[in-house]
């Protein structure tokens, strides 16, 4: 008789022997990450070997892992890199490592049921809620990252303002245009959750920054009395604490301010600058965050943990459940066993099958503790500090946007050539700086003008690495400058 199947190894000695030795290898990996390229671009032979044949038949562990080290490895993002600073991308951490083999070897579904998993999440939430001095009854949930935070913030918001039974009748039972307001420099992640709320792009007016990239208060006072003067039904004001292109940080209690007198709910995208409020230097920036309805952030950003981890808390807990509750005949709660947990998570948003992030957002804290957490944290500031110094020392080297927290835009400017061929000229130098693996900066526009935009949120990065980025931005610059009279 054929014995019946499983996916275990038939020896167990076997697959230990093997993850001992990948264990081993990554932690050395992680450990002379320093010496690779921050960056390489992926060969086409090696692009060629991700368009095989699905596999029929098994093949060894061994040689899998064979193919990871040559064909996966070496071509990463980049962010576990101390110079990579590209974009808001956290940088993880060994222990973090660890949590997740924990995590995987678990592999809980933390829906609903009694379980373990369901204190540790909440463990982190309270910690959390205490760490930012938010509201202790407020709900929260552990999801894949800001952008879906942010799109749980903005459902419970609408819901709860649109003043009609919208759950059960859908937005097309408005009679009003329901708008949601924010500056113009809020992250494309609030576009999506708009148009996924089924209100399109037209109901998120996106009112002018002043100088700083904040938004203009009185513009947005007047845009509100404007709507309701013309029958509409404002719905949400979205704070921006620390804005993707530059860091900057709204005026947070005004516009708590602001939306209490008009009755609007008060969310805020507080994706990474939120974790300020753990630096000695910055934590007043963030001074009104407490008074959000709902706040939406990251753990895998500014926290080093681990990807993937985002947060959204809402200070109504009733509001938030009432906006994913649900009861199935397949999900009621029973008096004992699995089913009998007072605490459900899944009514807290729309996934049911959630993994066990709080793990490694757990130990990641326990490992490190706040005070160190908060030191880094500093650090970067400091570090976005140093580097805002290093280019105003330089006449070639200009700084496009105020350095607030930790986003330092700038670009290469020896003031011979045009605006349009100034863009181009630094277009390029952020190639170079990639292409050779020196550095990975990201990109934006400011007011027109290419910025070789600058995030750090990196655990690794030392005051030497943004030497090495000026001096090359400056070598590359001359460079291209004296070869090519396009620029
Ligand atoms: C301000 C802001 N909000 C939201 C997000 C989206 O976060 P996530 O990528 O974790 O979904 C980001 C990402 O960089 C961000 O910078």
């Amino acid at each position: 008789m054929t014995p019946e199947l499983t996916l275990d190894p038939e020896d167990w000695e076997d697959i230990k022997t093997l993850g001992h030795k990948m264990l081993d290898e990554m932690l050395e990996h992680l450990k002379s990450i320093r010496k690779q390229p921050v960056w390489q671009q992926i060969p086409n032979e090696v692009k060629f070997k991700f368009k095989m044949p699905i596999p029929i038949k098994t093949q060894d562990r061994e040689s899998i892992y064979q193919e990871f080290k040559e064909n996966i490895l070496p071509y990463p993002l980049g962010n576990i890199h101390p110079r990579f600073w590209g974009w808001v991308v956290g940088s993880g951490t060994p222990f973090g490592i660890l949590a997740e083999i924990l995590t995987a070897t678990m592999n809980t579904n933390v829906a609903g049921e009694e379980q373990i998993a369901n204190y540790v999440e909440t463990q982190v939430l309270e910690w959390t809620k205490e760490l930012l001095g938010y509201e202790n009854s407020a709900s929260g949930l552990l999801v894949s990252g800001a952008s879906i935070a942010n799109l749980i913030g903005l459902t419970v918001a609408r819901n709860t303002k649109a003043n009609y039974d919208i759950i059960k009748h859908g937005i097309q039972a408005s009679k009003k245009n329901l708008l949601f307001y924010g500056s113009t420099e809020m992250h494309g992640s609030i576009d999506k959750a708009i148009q996924l709320l089924g209100l399109g792009l037209n109901s998120l007016k996106k009112i002018a920054v002043n100088k700083q990239f904040k938004i203009n208060l009185d513009m947005l006072r007047e845009t509100i009395e404007a709507d309701l003067k013309a029958g509409c039904q404002p719905i949400c004001i979205i704070g921006n604490a620390g804005t993707v292109n530059t860091g900057a940080v709204d005026d947070l209690n005004t516009l708590a301010e602001i939306a209490r007198e008009f009755d609007i709910w008060f969310h805020i995208d507080g994706a990474f600058s939120i974790w300020c409020k753990l630096s000695p230097t910055s934590k007043n920036i963030v001074d009104g965050i407490e008074k959000a309805d709902s706040i939406a952030f990251d753990f895998h950003k500014w926290m080093y943990i681990n990807y993937d981890v985002g947060c959204v808390l809402v200070k109504n807990r009733k509001f938030h459940s009432e906006a994913f509750n649900f009861i199935g005949d397949y999900t009621g709660h029973l008096k004992r066993g699995t089913g009998s947990s007072k605490i459900r998570f899944s009514d807290y948003g729309p996934q049911l099958s959630r993994g066990f992030r709080a793990l490694k957002v757990w130990m990641t804290i326990k490992e490190q503790g706040i005070k160190k957490l908060g030191k880094l944290i500093e650090q970067n500031i400091q570090q976005a500090r140093y580097l805002t110094k290093l280019i105003e020392n330089e006449k070639k080297l200009e700084i496009l946007a105020p350095t607030e927290i930790n986003i330092v835009n700038f670009r290469y400017n020896d003031g011979s050539i045009d605006i349009n061929a100034l863009n181009k000229l630094n277009e390029e130098i952020l190639f170079q700086l990639q292409e050779k693996g020196i550095a990975v900066p990201s990109n934006a526009m400011i007011n027109g003008n290419f910025s070789i935009r600058v995030a750090i949120v990196n655990h690794r990065s030392v005051k030497e690495d943004f030497e090495v980025l000026v001096n090359s931005v400056l070598e590359i610059g001359k460079k291209i400058s004296k070869n090519n009279n396009r620029f």
